[in-house]
């Protein structure tokens, strides 16, 4: 497939290496080349399958906006910016578009949700919960979309509403724990990333699995299939 890689950060730079590495021919545009999302002509769009987003908060609503009135089928990775996914699925609908979004492409992380949902239970029976999580000191949202989708679906299972801690340090890589606290005992479940290849391989399988697809898709209800 032909792919544009928007970001040549952390995680972009290495979804573009995956994505080569799997046969796809690919681009890379990195802030500079492609302020206000300027270098997304239609021209330039035209040739590609499927444009994947690792930017920033700021960045990726113009991006989508072009992108999506040119019907091209995006895959976005950048968090932040949930509190406009009514307005986005509007427009991916409107334009029948193809769209894949999700705060965490890595399968390891899909599992641990799995975990955390049957774990959850425990809020119905007198325990009390906690979410934590622990990312690079550059990281520039928290909390984390990981650990906010982590609270939601917790909500959704028990009702309760989590509150989330999040740690700015170092180099980690991305660290979520859900503890469950009762007068007996104490349940941790913990997911700790140990690079980001798990990320960009899930990018790179969601944009295989996008293409040709129209329709708005979360990637936690789709991993299954990659
Ligand atoms: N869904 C997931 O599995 C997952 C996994 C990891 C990260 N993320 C999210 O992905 C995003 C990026 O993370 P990261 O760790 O890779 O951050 P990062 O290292 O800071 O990279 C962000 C990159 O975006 C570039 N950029 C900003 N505006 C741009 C634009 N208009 N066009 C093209 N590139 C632009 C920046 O370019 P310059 O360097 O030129 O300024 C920078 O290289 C964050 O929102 C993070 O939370 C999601």
């Amino acid at each position: 497939m032909k792919l544009l890689v928007l970001g040549r950060g952390k995680t972009g730079a290495l979804v573009a290496e995956v994505a080569q590495r799997r046969g796809h021919q690919v681009e890379v545009l990195r802030a500079a080349e492609n302020i206000h999302a300027a270098a997304l002509t239609p021209q330039r769009l035209a040739p590609l399958e499927v444009v994947i987003d690792f930017t920033t908060p700021h960045a990726v609503l113009e991006n989508i906006e072009v992108c999506v009135h040119a019907r091209k089928n995006m895959v976005v990775g950048t968090t932040g910016w949930y509190g406009e996914l009514p307005r986005v699925r509007r427009m991916v609908e409107d334009a029948a578009a193809g769209f894949l979004y999700g705060a965490n492409f890595s399968r390891g992380v899909n599992l641990f949700f799995d975990a955390a949902r049957m774990a959850a239970a425990a809020l119905r029976r007198g325990y009390s919960g906690r979410i934590f999580e622990r990312h690079h000191a550059h990281k520039k949202d928290a909390p984390s979309g990981t650990a906010g989708q982590l609270q939601r679906m917790v909500r959704e299972v028990s009702g309760a509403e989590l509150e989330i801690t999040s740690f700015r340090e170092g180099d980690v890589v991305g660290m979520h724990e859900l503890v469950l606290d009762s007068p007996a005992d104490t349940i941790y479940l913990c997911h700790d990333a140990k690079s980001r290849l798990g990320f960009a391989e899930g990018a790179v399988r969601a944009a295989e699995w996008l293409a040709g697809k129209t329709g708005f898709f979360d990637f936690r209800d789709v991993w299954r299939e990659l």
